[in-house]
């Protein structure tokens, strides 16, 4: 895969991976990542790709891919219309984002989630889906989705943003 920074490799998760030095500051994501995400990755349960210096090999973040279905009365009305008929609608879902704490706010975080936009596209084009779907932690880091075009679905107290794969054709292919 292409990346927006010449230094950074994204690759998917090996076994010899230092995964357990890695902190994003967030118990339950850094617990999954040390913990599950090997086993998850191995079993095509989830596809983990983490984001890595080239030089050193350092692990700069990562994200973690599966396919979901969700229901498609949640989906405002313009986004309902492929799906009108059927009751559920298939994603990509971004069940985890995370960079190293001490380097967030540095674009590395963008990075991982074009990367992970690009990886969505391709199954869409492959297979068919709606497009990417994300939980946001909480309404402020919804903010790092809206910037690239996701817009919130379903009740809002559940924080839920889907891309649709128009926009993704947009952002990737202009
Ligand atoms: C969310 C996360 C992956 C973002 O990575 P990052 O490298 O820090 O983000 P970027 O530098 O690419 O941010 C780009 C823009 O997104 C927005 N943004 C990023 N993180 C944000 C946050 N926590 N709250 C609000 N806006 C945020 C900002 O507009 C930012 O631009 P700015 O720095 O010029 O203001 C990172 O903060 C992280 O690992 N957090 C802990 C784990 C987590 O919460 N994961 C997300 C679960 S939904």
């Amino acid at each position: 895969m292409t990346s927006l920074d010449a230094t950074i490799e994204y690759v998917d998760l090996a076994s010899d991976m230092h995964v357990r030095n890695f902190s994003c500051g967030q118990t339950e994501i850094d617990g999954w990542f040390s913990a599950n995400a090997s086993k998850s990755h191995g079993r095509f349960t989830h596809r983990v790709t983490v984001a890595r210096r080239l030089v050193s090999g350092g692990i700069v973040g990562f994200h973690a891919l599966r396919l979901h279905s969700d229901i498609t009365a949640d989906l405002r009305k313009n986004e309902k219309a492929a799906y009108w008929k059927e009751p559920f609608f298939l994603s990509v879902q971004l069940v985890y984002i995370a960079v190293s704490r001490p380097l967030h706010r540095n674009r590395y975080g963008s990075g991982l989630l074009m990367n992970a936009v690009q990886r969505a596209y391709q199954v869409s084009k492959l297979a068919g889906s709606y497009g990417m779907t994300v939980c946001a932690v909480d309404t402020d880091t919804a903010q790092f989705y809206r910037n690239i075009g996701f817009v919130d679905y379903g009740p809002p107290e559940q924080n839920k943003l889907i891309l649709p794969v128009w926009v993704m054709a947009e952002l990737l292919e202009g």
